[in-house]
C-alpha cells in the first residue's frame, strides 16, 4: 500500500493505492467554497487551508482504506508543478510521514500523474489493461494543456502545449465573463448540454492554430467570445444567450483539442491516446475524442471523471510505478527533497530536485 498526497492547487487530497493500481481510498477536501467569492484560487488562502485540511484528510484516507500508517510501503506526493506555497504543505507532510515511518518518499510530477490515471482500478473501472507504452496523452486542466508522448510511467516528451491560456482557464474565464460562479468549466459544459437539447446555436468562434503544429492558443478565442458577449445589450444577456455562447466556445475548444490529439498520434505513429486532467470531465470533449478515435481507428483511454480533476489516487498510482522502477528517495535524499516548479521530462532523479 502506498499513500498519495496532492496539494498543488485548491484540492487537499490523500489516497491509498495498492501495487496493482487498485484504489483503496481517495479522499478529496475541496476548497471551492473558500475561493468562489474571489472568482479564482487565492494562493495564500489555499496554502493555509491545506495546512488545516492535510492531517484530517490523510487520516480519513487511511481509515477508509482500513490500514494504518505502519502498513504503508511508501509515500508519494505531488512535488510540482503547482502553487509553491501549496506544494510545500503536501511535500512537508509527505517527508515527515515517510521519514518517521522509515519508508521511501516518491516525488511525483502532477501532469505525469494526471496522464497515468487511466491505469488506476476500482470496483467500477478495470483500469487500462491494453494500454501500452509509448502512447500519446492529452492533459487538459486549469493550469495546463499539453500533448505528450509518454515513454514510461513519469517519462514524457512534450509534443505541444499552450502558448497562453490553458484550456481550463479559457473555460473558467468565459464563465466569469458571463457572470457564472467559479469554477466555470462545469457550468459551460451544462450550458452547452442545454443548448444542444434546445436546438440553440450560434455562429462558430475561431479555432486558433488549427492545422498549425501541435501547440495551442486560446487567448484569441477568449477575446472573440468576450467581444460577442459585450456586443449584446445587457437585457439580452440571459440564460439562452449564455447557452449559445457556451456551446460555440466549447465546440471551438473541443475541435482544437481533438484535431491536435489525432495529429499527434499520426505524427508519432501511435494508436493509443489518453485523455486526462480536469477538463477531461467535459462531456463534449469526451464525446469528441471517442468519435475521433472511431473515425481514425485510434484507441482512446478516457480517464473516469473521478480521477480527472485533481485527486491523490493518480499521485499514488504513478508513485507505485515509480517506486517499483527504483525512484523512491530515502535517507539524506528524502530529507533534501524539494519542490520543482517546471515540468520534468524524465523520472525523478535520485537525489532530489529537477528543474
Ligand atoms: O486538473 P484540475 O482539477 O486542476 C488543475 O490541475 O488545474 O482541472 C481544473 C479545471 C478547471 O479549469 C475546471 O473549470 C475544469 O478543469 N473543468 C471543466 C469541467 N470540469 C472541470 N472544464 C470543462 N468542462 C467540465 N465539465
Ligand atoms: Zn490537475
Amino acid at each position: 500500500m502506498l499513500l498519495g498526497i496532492e496539494s498543488s492547487c485548491d484540492e487537499t487530497a490523500a489516497s491509498v493505492v495498492a501495487r496493482d493500481g487498485r484504489v483503496h481510498a481517495s479522499v478529496i477536501a475541496s476548497q471551492i467554497p473558500v475561493h468562489a467569492r474571489y472568482g479564482g484560487v487565492v494562493p495564500e488562502l489555499a496554502s493555509r487551508n491545506h495546512l488545516v485540511a492535510m492531517g484530517p484528510t490523510i487520516a480519513s484516507a487511511l481509515s477508509e482504506a482500513g490500514v494504518t500508517a505502519q502498513d504503508l510501503e511508501g509515500v508519494a506526493v505531488t512535488a510540482g508543478p503547482g502553487l509553491a506555497g501549496c506544494l510545500l504543505v503536501g511535500l512537508q507532510a509527505a517527508k515527515a510521514l515517510a521519514w518517521s515511518l522509515g519508508v521511501p518518499l516518491v516525488p511525483v510530477n502532477h501532469i505525469h500523474a494526471h496522464v497515468h490515471a487511466p491505469f488506476l482500478k476500482d470496483d467500477a473501472w478495470d483500469g487500462a489493461p491494453t494500454l501500452r507504452f509509448p502512447h500519446v496523452a492529452l492533459a487538459v486542466s486549469g493550469g495546463h494543456t499539453s500533448l505528450m508522448r509518454v515513454e514510461a510511467p513519469g517519462v514524457v516528451r512534450t509534443l505541444g502545449q499552450t502558448l497562453d491560456d490553458a484550456a481550463g482557464e479559457a473555460f473558467d474565464k468565459l464563465a466569469k465573463l458571463m457572470g457564472l460562479p467559479y469554477p466555470g468549466g462545469v457550468q459551460i459544459d451544462q450550458l452547452a448540454i442545454d443548448a444542444a437539447a434546445n436546438g440553440l446555436t450560434d455562429a462558430p468562434l475561431p479555432r486558433p492554430l488549427l492545422n498549425k503544429g501541435l501547440d495551442f492558443s486560446f487567448s484569441g478565442l477568449k477575446t472573440a467570445a468576450r467581444q460577442r458577449w459585450e456586443a449584446l445589450p445587457p437585457e439580452a444577456r440571459d440564460r439562452t444567450a449564455q447557452a449559445r455562447l457556451a456551446a460555440a466556445a466549447q465546440a471551438a475548444i473541443v475541435d482544437v483539442l481533438v484535431e491536435k490529439s489525432v495529429a499527434a498520434c499520426r505524427i508519432e505513429g501511435l494508436r493509443q491516446l489518453v485523455l486526462a486532467g480536469g477538463v477531461a470531465c467535459n462531456t463534449g470533449l469526451r464525446a469528441g475524442i471517442a468519435a475521433a478515435a472511431r473515425r481514425h481507428r485510434l484507441e482512446a483511454f478516457v480517464t473516469p471523471a473521478r480521477y480527472c480533476s485533481d485527486n491523490a489516487a493518480m499521485v499514488a498510482g504513478l508513485g507505485q510505478a515509480l517506486l517499483s522502477a527504483g525512484h523512491g528517495l530515502t535517507g539524506s535524499a528524502l530529507l533534501s527533497a524539494d519542490i520543482f516548479v517546471t515540468q520534468r521530462t524524465g523520472p525523478t532523479p535520485a537525489g532530489g530536485t529537477a528543474r
